[in-house]
């Protein structure tokens, strides 16, 4: 067979005497010194009635040997390529004939015809392995941007979302700033008056009493004694001290509520200095210590936390929204978790809390102002968004996970130092 890469014709099947000797041989392909190597560069066959007289050049050193006195060699051809040759060797002289000339040229058409279907079905199946590992991998890439683009668009959609959070609260806020204000002075006018009003009946009652304490005449008695009755006045004056009392606590609560939705109006007056925030949660936790008792255990872990740089008041109202709302969601015993860290350059101040959880329907709107899942009365549903406004004002961000466990945890990022958004 012809060896084009080392440049020589070597010894591949023999049959027959020393067939053993002849698959070792290795004759040089350039070299016009060898019959055989000739035959498979020139691509003519070959007859060589006896080598010892040969009129073409022989590797003779080969032939004898082998013991190779006459031989027939034709070449082996697939299309122009020759790759081997086929050779019938005697040790004996004029040993062949023309016609086995042609015989032996018949025969190695057909052993390369038949070598030629051989390596055109070991090209296919190479070619169709190369093709199953070019898909392989071509699958395979298509995977990793597959996952890529969903991973982006996952991303999208969460920062959409957080988008059309900031907008809508923007805009509600202006509107609420506004409305805050105008309430601002009705308010004002009924808390300050009724302590007047509470100051005003004391002095009537105390006149009544006076008067009350003058003796009169039997018949004027009665008179004054039918149109006391008439006029209900020992109900009234039962009840009219509880009445104020109701009436400054409901003035008291619109004034907190006016007063915290002012936050959302950039005053820009806020006083920004460095806090302890592990200072300000115990504060907190004291001013909510009424909602938790003896049932709510708080767990404190409490990591390093340099000071941060911050309005106090606003971020101690960050705080008691959320224990009051963590205390709230415990209904029965349970655990309050208060962790800090330090992040990328963040206060990190997780609250979690044992109790039912945000469903999953609703998480998207607590920051929402006035959306509450409390009755009435008892949640105006500002808490969260107020909180929102703040630690957005202080440049951080403040996020609610709910696992479906049960449970909830809201998690303030504030950064050390100044960074207004
Ligand atoms: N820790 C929590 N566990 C379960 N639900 C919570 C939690 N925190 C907030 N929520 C839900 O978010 C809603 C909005 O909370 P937010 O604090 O804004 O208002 P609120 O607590 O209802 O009223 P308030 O204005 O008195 O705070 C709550 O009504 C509640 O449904
Ligand atoms: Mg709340």
């Amino acid at each position: 067979l012809v060896d084009r890469e080392r440049r020589l014709v070597r010894g591949h099947q023999a049959a027959g005497r020393a067939s053993a000797q002849l698959e070792t041989v290795e004759l040089p392909l350039d070299n016009g010194a060898s019959a055989v190597a000739r035959v498979a560069t020139i691509g003519l066959p070959l007859l060589v009635d006896d080598v010892e007289a040969s009129p073409t050049p022989l590797h003779l050193a080969t032939v004898r040997a082998l013991d190779v006195r006459a031989f027939v060699a034709v070449p082996l051809r697939v299309k122009d390529r020759i790759f081997g040759v086929l050779t019938v060797a005697s040790s004996e002289p004029k040993r062949f004939a023309a016609g086995d000339l042609e015989l032996m040229s018949a025969v190695a058409n057909h052993v390369a015809l038949a070598v030629d279907r051989a390596e055109s079905f070991q090209m296919i199946e190479e070619l169709t392995r190369g093709l199953e590992d070019k898909v392989r991998v071509r699958t395979e890439q298509l995977r990793a941007a597959n996952e890529e683009l969903q991973a982006a668009y996952r991303d999208l959609q969460a920062t959409q979302v957080q988008l059309i959070q900031r907008e809508k609260l923007a805009s509600v806020g202006q509107l609420v700033a506004g409305v805050a204000h105008e309430l601002n002075n009705p308010i004002g006018f009924v808390y300050s008056n009724v302590g007047t009003l509470d100051d005003f009946v004391k002095r009537l009652r105390a006149i009544l009493d006076v008067y009350r304490a003058v003796p009169l005449a039997d018949a004027e008695q009665a008179r004054v004694d039918e149109h006391w009755k008439q006029l209900k006045l020992d109900y009234a004056l039962k009840y009219i001290d509880s009445m104020i009392e109701g009436i400054r606590e409901g003035a008291e609560r619109a004034r907190k509520i006016v007063r915290d939705l002012r936050v959302f109006a950039r005053t820009g007056a806020d006083v920004w200095q460095a806090v302890d925030l592990h200072e300000e949660l115990e504060s907190s936790l004291t001013l909510v210590n009424h909602l938790l008792k003896e049932r709510v255990t708080v767990h404190r872990a409490f990591g390093p936390l340099p000071s941060v740089e911050c309005v106090r008041s606003q971020i101690d109202q960050v705080f008691l929204n959320l224990l009051a709302n963590a205390a709230h969601a415990i209904t029965g015993p349970g655990v309050i978790t208060i962790e800090t860290r330090v992040e990328d350059g963040c206060a990190v101040v997780a609250v979690g809390d044992t109790g039912a959880g945000i469903k999953p329907d609703v998480i998207g709107r607590i920051f929402d102002p006035f959306f509450t899942t409390k009755p009435v009365g008892e949640g105006t549903g500002l808490g969260l968004s107020i909180s929102y406004e703040i630690v957005k004002k202080h440049g951080g961000e403040i996020r609610a996970e709910s696992p479906p466990g049960g449970g909830a945890t809201l998690t303030v990022r504030l950064p050390l130092t100044r960074r207004p958004s």
